[in-house]
C-alpha cells in the first residue's frame, strides 16, 4: 500500500502528478483553509503532509497524528509548524529554500520604488478623477537611486535585494546575526553595521529575517524612533518582525516617512489602522507570487514529502534525523 499524505490546498496539477505516481494522495481541490478540527480529522490517518503558512501544525494536532512521518511545508518559512514537537516524534519537517529567494527579492524593490515614488498614492489620484494638470510639487517622491539601503537578515533573499542595489547605486549596510564572508560582502559592496547605525543611517530599511521568538517585533515604536523621519521601511518577511500598532503610529506622526508591507500580525486580519493611513504600500503576502516561484515551492516541497516517505533524505529537511 502506499503512504498517504493530505495536501491542504490546492497544488498545480503537475505536482498532483507528481505525488500521486508515488504515494496516495488526499487534495484540497477547492482551496478552502481547513479549520483546525478538519485538519485534524483528515490528518488523523495520514503519513504526511504537504501544507502551507496557514496550516497551524502544533503539538496537540501532532499527538493526533499517530502515523505522521512528515511535514512539507511549501514555504521557506516554517514558524506555522512546531519543530520541536515534530522532532520529539521522529517527524521530518521539510521546507522550500532557494527557489523563491529572486521573485520575493524582487517584490521588496517593487515596494521600495512604490513607496519611494508614492505610486499607489498617485494611482489612486487618478482614478479618483483629482488629476486637474501637472504642477511643479506634484506627489513629491523620494530618489531611490544613490540612497542608503539597511538590510536587516542577510541570508539568500536579503543577498537577491543586495544585489539589484548596484543598479540604482546605492550604499548597501546590513545587519545580520553573523556577519557573512568578507568575500561576499566585497561582491555585495555591503558592510556590516549594528543594528542601531543601520536604523539610523539608511533611506530604506529592509527587513529579511525569519519570526521567532528573538526577532518577535524586533522593529517597535523604539527602533521606529531611531530611524530618519525621511527613512523608509519595507517588510515581505514575516508579520510579527514588526509591531504593526507602533508602526502605524509611527507612519500618522511622521516618525518614518513610508512603509511598504506585505506580510502583517495576525494575517489575514491585519490591523486596519494601516487603510487610513496614505505613506503605506500594502500587499497580501504576495512576495513569491508568480507562478514560476509557486510552482517551484509547491514541487520543492512535493519532493520532500515523497523522499521521506520512500525512504530517502528529504533535501530540505529543517529538523535533523
Ligand atoms: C515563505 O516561503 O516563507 C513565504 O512567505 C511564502 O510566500
Amino acid at each position: 500500500m502506499k503512504p498517504r499524505i493530505l495536501v491542504t490546498r490546492e497544488v498545480f496539477d503537475e505536482v498532483l502528478a507528481q505525488l500521486c505516481a508515488e504515494l496516495e494522495v488526499e487534495p484540497n481541490p477547492t482551496d478552502r483553509p481547513l479549520p483546525p478540527e478538519e485538519l485534524r480529522a483528515r490528518l488523523a490517518d495520514k503519513d504526511g503532509v504537504m501544507c502551507a503558512l496557514t496550516d497551524r501544525i502544533d503539538s496537540a494536532l501532532i499527538d493526533a497524528c499517530p502515523r505522521l512521518r512528515v511535514v512539507g511545508n511549501i514555504a521557506v518559512g516554517y514558524n506555522n509548524i512546531d519543530v520541536p514537537a515534530c522532532s520529539a516524534r521522529g517527524i521530518a519537517v521539510t521546507n522550500t529554500p532557494g527557489v523563491l529567494d529572486e521573485t520575493t527579492a524582487d517584490l521588496v524593490w517593487a515596494l521600495m520604488l512604490a513607496t519611494a515614488r508614492r505610486l499607489t498614492e498617485a494611482e489612486a489620484y487618478l482614478r479618483n478623477g483629482e488629476w486637474t494638470g501637472w504642477y511643479l510639487k506634484q506627489l513629491l517622491g523620494t530618489d531611490v537611486h544613490h540612497a542608503t539601503l539597511g538590510i536587516i537578515g542577510m541570508g539568500r533573499i536579503g543577498q537577491a535585494i543586495a544585489r539589484r542595489a548596484a543598479g540604482f547605486d546605492m550604499r548597501v549596510l546590513y545587519h545580520n546575526r553573523k556577519r557573512v564572508e568578507p568575500a561576499l560582502e566585497r561582491a555585495l559592496q555591503a558592510r556590516y553595521v549594528a543594528m542601531d547605525e543601520l536604523l539610523a543611517e539608511a533611506d530604506f530599511v529592509v527587513l529579511q529575517v525569519p519570526y521567532c521568538a528573538a526577532t518577535h517585533h524586533l522593529i517597535g515604536a523604539a527602533e521606529l524612533a531611531r530611524m530618519k523621519p525621511s527613512a523608509i521601511l519595507v517588510n515581505a518577511a514575516r508579520g510579527g518582525v514588526v509591531d504593526d500598532a507602533a508602526l502605524i503610529e509611527a507612519l500618522a506622526r511622521g516618525t518614518i516617512r513610508a512603509a511598504g508591507l506585505d506580510v502583517f500580525e495576525g494575517e489575514p486580519h491585519f490591523n486596519r489602522g494601516f487603510l487610513a493611513l496614505k505613506n503605506v504600500v500594502l500587499a497580501p503576502h504576495v512576495g513569491s507570487s508568480t507562478r514560476a516561484t509557486r510552482l517551484a515551492m509547491a514541487m520543492t516541497a512535493a519532493h520532500n514529502v515523497i523522499a521521506v516517505l520512500t525512504g530517502r533524505a528529504a533535501p530540505n529537511r529543517v529538523n535533523p534525523p
